[in-house]
């Protein structure tokens, strides 16, 4: 749950400030707000703290997505690399574009196989999506070397590695642009909310003008009299949000600190237990320690494990079997069922490509989520409460 088990007295106050000038709104309000301006702030800061050029606040991780792929012109008749293993949203914000989700395969760190690329490319990819899941790194340096091969653009899928890096480098700043969650179970909330950062002033523009109904929010004149280039739609962050926001911002790196030794003391156990292996993290260092994911050497024998957990009061999830996070379980996107009753975009006329979404496609995947189980990780666990999860594994892996 991490953000959301931090609540307390700073996010309060920074709310406070918005409360206090009645003013809701990022935009426009100048006089009255006596300077307060927090999604503005917010933005500043993340960009700061992932030193990345320009960070764009919006209203969800979804929306980041979707604006974000707006802002690289991905739309109808393209193809858009993603991994089978991820949520929903990534899939639904490039079919959103109008463009097409090509499934990819994973390798051993849970996220895109960077040999993917080249094997599931075709003439119509324009982009590839490497989502870092479960809060730990893509062979990300590998992604970007073969992209900048293949001339395609890259969106990092940060939505649940916020605060995560690879060789020092910010997860989310490595790609053309980097998108970010904060609904309520990521490691910074602010209830729902999103970010999108890029190093390009002319990405950024793109977005931030798509995001607000095309406004250039030229500071020089009222909001009524901005220009615009571009028609856009609503994903504007609200005030409260980017005052939570910055307060939650200011814990990420206790939390991620938290995390990690919780992390350590669990994984120890485990590593007790034969034939348990770790997911690999490309590295280990820059993990955001969200989760924790091990696999067994088969798929019953994860199954047992899981079920021996479970009678110990010990959660954890195998992703293989998940309704929302792996491909193959989404009957209703398998049967191409879009919101729209013509099955837009699959049947749009401009898109030559014919995709397909098999097991047979992703046979690594198919390997390893059905033998990996995951944990959560929380900031606050107890020595009583991690005492409990050692005893819960030691005693399951008696029972085996
Ligand atoms: C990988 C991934 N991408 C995108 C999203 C969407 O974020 P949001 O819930 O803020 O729309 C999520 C949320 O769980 C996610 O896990």
């Amino acid at each position: 749950m991490a953000g959301a088990e931090m609540i307390g007295k700073e996010e309060i106050r920074e709310v406070m400030d918005v409360l206090e000038t009645g003013i809701l709104m990022r935009y426009g309000f100048d006089k009255e707000r006596r300077g307060i301006y927090k999604v503005r702030q917010f933005e500043e800061e993340f960009a700061g703290y992932c030193k990345a050029g320009y960070a764009l606040g919006v209203t969800s991780g979804s929306a980041a997505l979707k604006v974000a792929l707006t802002a690289l012109d991905v739309g109808p008749g393209d193809e858009v690399l993603v991994p089978c293993f991820t949520f929903l949203a990534t899939y639904e914000a490039v079919m959103e574009v109008g463009a097409i989700p090509v499934m990819v395969d994973i390798d051993d760190t849970l996220n895109l196989d960077p040999q993917e690329i080249e094997r599931k490319k075709t003439p119509y990819t324009k982009a590839i999506i490497p989502v870092h899941m479960c809060g730990s790194a893509a062979r990300i340096d590998k992604i970007m070397e073969v992209a900048r091969k293949n001339k395609l653009l890259v969106l990092e899928d940060n939505a649940q590695g916020c605060g995560a890096s690879f060789q020092g480098k910010k997860l989310g700043s490595f790609g053309e642009m980097g998108c970010f969650s904060f609904d309520y179970v990521k490691t910074v909330t602010t209830g729902e909310g999103g970010m999108i950062i890029t190093d390009s002033l002319d990405l950024y523009h793109r977005a931030e003008w798509y995001h607000d109904h095309g406004h250039d929010h030229n500071p020089q004149v009222s909001r009524a009299l901005e220009g615009r280039t571009i028609l856009g739609f609503n994903y504007r962050m609200n005030e409260l949000q980017g005052a939570l926001g910055l307060a939650q911002l200011h814990k990420l790196d206790y939390i991620v600190a938290e995390q990690k030794k919780n992390k350590q003391i669990i994984k120890d156990a485990l590593a007790q237990v034969p034939g348990v292996k770790f997911r690999t993290l490309p590295d280990p260092a820059g993990d955001s320690a969200t989760f924790l994911a091990f696999n067994l050497p088969e798929e019953g024998l994860a199954q047992r494990f899981q079920n021996m957990l479970s009678a110990e009061g010990v959660d954890t999830v195998c992703y293989k079997r998940n309704l929302w996070h792996y491909v193959p379980n989404w009957e209703h996107f398998l049967a191409r069922s879009t919101a729209s009753s013509k099955k837009y975009p699959f049947t749009d006329p401009t898109y030559k490509g014919k995709v397909q979404y098999t097991r047979e496609s992703i046979p690594q995947a198919e390997d390893i989520l059905g033998r990996t189980l995951v944990m959560g990780i929380s900031v606050k666990m107890s020595p009583e409460k991690l005492n409990s999860i050692k005893k819960g594994i030691e005693q399951a892996a008696k029972n085996m």
